[in-house]
């Protein structure tokens, strides 16, 4: 058993060490809003935040996550009001939504390390979350909104 919290919640699930931490979410705890794209680290869809760290969940182990802090995109706040949610919103940087949970995830990592990024730094930092339907220069428009407030 591996013990963690996820969301403010403590969970003990069964699977085994090495599954990845993206199933475990999505597919014993339900939590769907992660997304899975490509499966070896190269997207960024399955971005979660470990101990307040941006981690690709595809390719990190569930053994990872023991005793730690996982939050998710439906903990980011209860009610959609973070920062970065609102902006996103405000800015309706979505097109088809796919990659959007990872995106918000690594955006709010990149302002509670850096709560006022440079155009530079936001490329550097998001530059692991792929977007097909090019939704770059709103993300980045929203993270400068974001952190604003
Ligand atoms: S699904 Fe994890 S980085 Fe693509
Ligand atoms: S909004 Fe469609 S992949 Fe990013």
């Amino acid at each position: 058993m591996t013990a963690f919290t996820i969301n403010g919640r403590t969970v003990d699930v069964s699977a085994v060490p090495n599954t990845p931490l993206l199933w475990v979410i999505r597919d014993e705890l339900k939590l769907t809003g992660t997304k899975f794209g490509c499966g070896v680290a190269q997207c960024g869809a399955c971005t979660v935040h470990v101990d307040g760290e941006p981690v690709r969940s595809c390719v990190f182990p569930l053994a990872g996550a023991e005793g730690r802090s996982v939050t998710t995109i439906e903990g980011l706040s209860e009610d959609g009001s973070h920062p970065v949610q609102q902006a996103w919103v405000a800015l309706d940087v979505p097109q088809c939504g796919y990659c959007q949970s990872g995106q918000i995830m690594s955006a709010s990592a990149l302002l509670a390390r850096n709560p006022s990024p440079s155009d530079a730094e936001i490329d550097e930092a998001m530059r692991g979350n792929l977007c097909r339907c090019g939704t770059y220069l709103r993300i980045r428009a929203a993270i400068h909104r974001a952190s604003d407030v």
